[in-house]
């Protein structure tokens, strides 16, 4: 890591020209407004550590919606302003940066979000989690790049280490707490000695957090590009267990999160489809336990209710060779992510075999003959047009019949009309 105390070279070498550019102007238009303003955050932690983002947040000693409208006026980009908060998005076609006012926090109690009024930069950095995300560059054109560091953040960058700033950080905001885990294990760092004893301490408090910002915070570690290793550190810390005392971060989630890791190349796996793992060894009760609490949507509440109950009804799955069309009757309906999960989690050959049989054939199976060909071959009444379409379905699905030309002999032959 340089051991610089300015950053331009770093910001123009590592980002994008059109990115160097907006922060170069934005600098001079907040100097126009004898203003200062910085870029801060993971951004420059990142600039330092060689790392990829483009995560850009600048906070300006001043009003940043204002300053985030003038630059918009001089550079072709859409601007989102959320007046209650103070803050601005500016969006070009290469990207986006957040504007936000420097401020001072106070947090009135644990788990609340906190009370705020703006400040200066140091304050700023003050109330943020870590010293390694507690540094700012400034922008104004005479100081373009120099690096303010308040915490001595890059000396815990180079010492691999994450701190806190001060001993309530995880009281105020026990969100910290997988932060600081998230952080660890994607860096490669360590939890500093008397940061990881603060957090050991301060587990308790993840219960002051909303369901739903700690399904943000679980949300974010599934994003990681190996989440398991979070989930294992967090388990070791009896972090996993505040979320609900059944979820496991163990081997078997670490060797079968490899496995979906694999499944999904290129891409990366879901976050639906690693949360169905980690329900995968919950029972139906506990399952529910967890949708409520982390508030979780419709559609992935389904993929662990399905995770769930395709996993029980397995010891029919695993009957040797049973016709496909009952491997279809089983498992049809259930979400194809909870399927994948079934696939994924399982270790009986025939219960993979017969849910990739699904997933690659038979999910995708029809009768050649519609509603409308039926009611020609004399099937008149609507629910027993239905009847023989399904009777059509599982006769293919089981080879028995095979073109169209056999399945109107079965439908004449049901209709009596043969
Ligand atoms: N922050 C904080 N406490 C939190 C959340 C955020 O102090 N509970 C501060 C940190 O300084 C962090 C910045 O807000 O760097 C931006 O937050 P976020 O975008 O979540 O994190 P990044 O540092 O950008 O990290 P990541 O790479 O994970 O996006």
């Amino acid at each position: 890591m340089p051991k610089i105390a300015n950053l331009s070279r770093h910001v123009e070498k590592q980002l994008p020209l059109d990115t160097v550019k907006l922060l170069k102007a934005t600098g001079q238009i907040a100097y126009k407004r004898q203003q200062r303003c910085y870029l801060v955050g993971g951004m420059v932690r990142d600039l330092l550590l060689e790392r990829d983002n483009l995560d850009m947040d600048i906070v300006v000693e001043g009003d940043a919606i204002k300053l985030a409208r003038e630059i918009t006026s001089e550079k072709p980009a859409n601007i989102i302003e959320h007046k209650r908060f103070g803050t601005a998005k500016i969006q070009w076609d290469g990207g986006e940066v957040d504007f936000v006012t420097a401020r001072a926090e106070t947090y009135a109690q644990p788990g609340a979000l906190p009370t705020v009024r703006p400040g200066t930069i140091s304050d700023d950095l003050a109330r943020r989690d870590f010293t390694i995300n507690a540094m700012a560059v400034e922008l104004s054109p005479r100081h373009f790049g120099e690096i303010i560091d308040p915490h001595d953040g890059r000396h815990d960058l180079e010492n691999k280490l994450v701190r806190v700033l001060h001993e309530r950080s995880f009281i105020d905001d026990a969100t910290r707490i997988w932060r600081a885990i998230r952080y660890e294990q994607r860096l490669d760092f360590q939890m500093e000695l008397a940061t990881l004893e603060l957090l050991k301490q301060s587990t308790a408090w993840l219960r002051t957090i909303s369901g739903d910002r700690i399904r943000h915070e679980l949300e974010l570690v599934l994003r990681e590009e190996q989440p398991e290793k979070t989930l294992y550190r967090a388990d070791k810390l009896g972090v996993l267990a505040e979320i609900h005392p059944a979820l496991k971060g163990d081997i078997w989630l670490m060797e079968t999160f490899s496995l979906a890791y694999e499944y999904a190349l290129p891409d990366l796996p879901s976050p639906q489809l690693y949360l169905a793992l980690m329900a995968y060894r919950l029972n139906a009760d506990q399952v529910e336990q967890l949708i409520s609490y982390l508030r979780l949507p419709k559609t992935t509440a389904k993929v662990l209710r399905d995770t769930v109950s395709v996993k029980t009804r397995i010891e029919e799955l695993t009957m040797q060779g049973p016709p496909p069309s009952h491997i279809y009757r089983l498992l049809h309906g259930h979400h194809t992510t909870a399927l994948t999960a079934n696939l994924l989690a399982t270790d009986d050959d025939a219960t993979e075999e017969h849910i990739e049989l699904y997933l690659n054939v038979l999910k995708y199976v029809r009768p050649s003959l519609k509603g409308e060909d039926i009611s020609k071959l004399g099937i008149k009444s609507g629910p027993k047009i239905k009847e023989v379409l399904d009777s059509l379905l599982e006769a293919k699905l089981d080879g028995k019949v095979n073109d169209r030309r056999e399945e109107e002999e079965m439908v004449r032959g049901l209709s009596g009309k043969s």
